[in-house]
């Protein structure tokens, strides 16, 4: 059993993997879609987090303090076969990390959303994730400062979930790679690393799925009426702007140093989640978004 945040989980499932798959005892030789052949050994995962879906998904990700970079693994092998997500194990999670892991279930929905590989299904789970997160987010961190759990605390855990079982099927994008660099580099929670990419990750992409960030507004409760498409995918960006900035997620990374943009733009290049975006990328591009959240820059 594993119980705690993505973190917990993760380094279970990793190691749940090793123990049946003993040739890979390097966990580095796990990274990417690894080829594994047994399955883990039997998990119940319990996330007191909501979040990061690990109890759910095929993936976990793993931080190579000496490489300085994190990296992750996709296996079908790695899936726990049961997940009890109840929101009273995530109540006592400070105000702060509720906002920054529900704005990690945010980016989950949207990069799902978005990503190349999206299609009917995933996109049921992804439209109904953004709408439950966004529902549910400011109460959620509402209820941890005033430590009353309620209905947005069970709304985020459902939501959360429901991103989990989207994502994990389709992947996920330029945002996960970014913040996943990001963290590596200046140990940024990973879900504020998520937050403040989310809008420039859209803007970003908006001229390749401008209809699809249309339909984000809409799932935001954003009443589109009479808006153009182009209206309402920017509206889309502006409402996960105020929700991030409601939840107090800061939006530039103050730790970020202005000569090591390049080798951030090169690591995020080499993250697995990095090909599912929907626009190609140059390492000029990639550059220029780090330079958006990088004060020094
Ligand atoms: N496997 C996946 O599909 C997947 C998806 C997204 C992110 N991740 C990874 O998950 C990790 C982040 O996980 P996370 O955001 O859940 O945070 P975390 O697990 O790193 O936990 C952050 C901190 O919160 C504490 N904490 C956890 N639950 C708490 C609770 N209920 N009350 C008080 N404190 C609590 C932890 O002890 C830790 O100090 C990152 O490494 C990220 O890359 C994995
Ligand atoms: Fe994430």
């Amino acid at each position: 059993m594993t119980i705690g945040g993505g973190s917990s989980m993760d380094t279970a499932k990793a190691i749940g993997i090793i123990i049946n798959n003993p040739e890979f005892a390097d966990v580095r030789s796990l990274e990417g879609v690894a080829p594994t052949k047994n399955h883990a050994v039997f998990t119940i995962a319990v996330p007191t987090t909501a979040g990061t879906a690990a109890e759910v998904t095929i993936n976990y990700v793993i931080t190579d303090p000496e490489k300085v970079r994190k990296f992750v693994c996709v296996d079908t092998n790695d899936a726990p076969e049961v997940a009890v997500v109840d929101p009273d194990m995530m109540a006592s999670m400070p105000a702060g990390l509720t906002a920054s892991t529900g704005m990690d279930a945010l980016t989950h929905a949207i990069e799902g959303y978005t990503t190349k590989g999206a299609w009917e299904l995933s996109d049921m789970f992804h439209f109904e994730a953004i709408k439950l997160i966004s529902e549910n987010l400011r109460d959620s961190v509402a209820e941890a400062k005033s430590g009353q759990p309620g209905s947005g605390r069970e709304g985020m855990a459902l939501g959360q979930y429901v991103a989990g079982m989207g994502f994990s099927n389709v992947g996920l994008g330029i945002d996960h790679a970014m913040a996943h660099t990001l963290s590596a580099h200046y140990d940024t929670p990973h879900g504020v690393a998520c937050a403040m990419l989310l809008p420039i990750a859209m803007e970003f992409n908006k001229p390749v799925c401008a209809e699809r960030l249309a339909k984000v507004a809409v799932a935001m409760g954003v009443d589109t009426t009479g808006m153009s498409t182009d209206e309402a995918a920017d509206a889309a960006i502006a409402a996960v702007k105020q929700l991030s900035a409601d939840v107090n997620i800061p939006h530039v990374c103050e730790a970020m140093k202005a000569d090591e943009i390049e080798v951030l733009a090169k690591d995020a290049m080499a993250d697995a989640c990095f090909p599912g975006n929907p626009r190609e990328a140059t390492l000029d591009d990639v550059i220029e978004l780090f330079k958006k959240i990088c004060p020094a820059a």
